[in-house]
């Protein structure tokens, strides 16, 4: 029988991710200390309600409305409450403390990533966080460990299981957002303030962790464009599978010329596109590398279960840490690369025109988008009475130009509505 040294471990949550690692590290205790070399005990479950049922059951005896009591008698500190305060503090408390910090906690990583990281290498801790992008999927470690050789170029991924749950529901079944919504939230998919995945903050968040690690740099989350899928129409769906398309909200993250971008927002993807036949909570993330090519990441986006695989992976790599001894690793900002101003991105729109049936329209139409510098793809026209339909596919050109295209449509004689504007990936 191996005697293992015993790591405490301080669990700050037990909500639908929190009450899943809770019941691992209880019913796997003999496993997890083989594979980290060291006993993992937990310590205690900070909660607000200490009374409130679980998803686990899980002994009363362990929860505690005293977060920061717990903090200062453990080796792990794991944060599962989600959101900016009282996170932040506790896990500034945690490293001071000299203990090692597991979240899943992007917003809070998104929006002060430095402060935390400055603080756990200034004691030398380990600050982990494999669960704050896409769930279950392996990707922070990929990109700081495993591609630290190569230089990534781009990211595309879908990275919110809530939102790709709602526009598979929306486009499979016919459902409307609320309806959807509704589900993933019981599922336990949502953040606890559900706007944060519908208005894309969520996504947002991950792309600017991802963009941060994937270039080396710090990517502040203010200079992310970020679009949800909440103006995202039923008819806009209908049209996108007539046409070959699925809707996808995406995350992009890009080194370019002018400098690194992080974008989020909803885009026609073509049918025949890996990341179309991305169903339900799931995520995928494609990376292009310099040296490696592509390479695809896939599996569960969100979900208690799921999301504590990421988090007790975590929990075991830090153990391993303080059975070996030695500072944690200091994340890798080197490049320090300026921020892309956002209309300097390449891309396509698919642009919806219902327009006057008559002579000369089309020549006009064409026009707007030659003063613009913007160069048409593909035109689809449909007439019923009157007024037709045009719908538009251009080729690459920068958002400034298309942004413009737009514009100038909108005010254009001969455009009665423009309908639809969605930007097109994955040709
Ligand atoms: P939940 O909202 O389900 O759970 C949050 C937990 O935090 C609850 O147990 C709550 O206590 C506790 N809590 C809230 N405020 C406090 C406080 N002030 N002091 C102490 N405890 C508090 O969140 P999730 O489990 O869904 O998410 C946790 C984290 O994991 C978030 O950062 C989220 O973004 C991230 N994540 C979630 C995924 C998912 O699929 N759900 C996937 C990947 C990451 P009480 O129960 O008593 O109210
Ligand atoms: N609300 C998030 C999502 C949880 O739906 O993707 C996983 O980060």
């Amino acid at each position: 029988m191996i005697e293992y040294r015993t790591l405490r471990v301080a669990l700050l949550g037990a909500g639908s991710v929190g009450s899943q690692v809770a019941a691992q590290l209880l019913g796997r205790a003999d496993e997890l200390a083989s594979r980290a070399g060291a006993g993992i005990e937990l310590a205690g479950i900070a909660v607000r309600d200490v009374d409130a049922p679980r998803d686990a059951d899980l002994p009363r005896e362990l929860f505690t409305a005293d977060p920061e009591e717990l903090i200062l008698s453990s080796d792990i500190v794991v944060e599962l409450i989600g959101g900016i305060e009282p996170a932040r503090t506790l896990i500034l408390k945690a490293l001071g403390s000299g203990a090692d910090v597991v979240t899943a906690n992007k917003a809070l990583l998104a929006a002060h990533g430095p402060e935390l990281f400055a603080a756990a290498e200034q004691v030398g801790a380990q600050l982990h966080y494999e669960a704050a992008v896409a769930g279950a999927i392996p990707i922070i470690r990929p990109l700081r460990d495993s591609l630290a050789g190569d230089r990534v170029q781009r990211i595309l991924g879908i990275v919110n299981g809530t939102t790709n749950y709602i526009l598979d529901e929306m486009h499979t079944k016919g459902l409307g957002l609320e309806e959807a919504l509704a589900v993933a939230t019981d599922l336990g998919y949502a953040e606890a303030d559900p706007t944060a995945d519908i208005e894309g903050h969520d996504a947002a968040a991950k792309a600017a962790i991802l963009a941060g690690l994937a270039f080396h740099t710090t990517v502040p989350l203010e200079s992310v464009h970020c679009e949800g899928i909440t103006g995202v129409t039923a008819a806009q769906i209908e049209s996108a599978k007539q046409a070959g398309y699925v809707v996808k909200l995406l995350a992009i993250c890009e080194q370019l010329e002018s400098g690194v971008s992080a974008r989020v927002h909803p885009a026609l993807v073509p049918a025949s596109h890996p990341l179309a036949s991305v169903h339900g909570a799931n995520n995928a993330v494609f990376v292009q590398a310099e040296a490696a090519g592509d390479l695809m990441f896939y599996g569960a986006g969100a979900g208690g279960i799921q999301t504590a695989s990421a988090v007790l992976g975590d929990i075991v790599s830090v153990a391993r840490r303080h059975v070996a001894g030695g500072p944690g690793v200091a994340e890798s900002t080197a490049s320090a690369v300026g921020i892309a101003p956002f209309g300097s991105i390449q891309t396509r729109y698919q642009i919806s025109l219902e327009v006057d049936d008559r002579p000369g329209v089309l020549a006009a139409v064409a026009g707007v988008f030659s003063e613009q510098g913007v160069s048409v793809e593909t035109v689809l026209q449909s007439s019923a009475a009157s007024a037709a339909t045009l719908v538009i596919v251009t080729h690459l050109a920068p958002e400034s130009a298309l942004a413009g295209t737009v514009e100038a449509l909108r005010s254009n004689d001969v455009v009665r509505d423009v309908a639809s504007v969605l930007r097109v990936e994955g040709l």
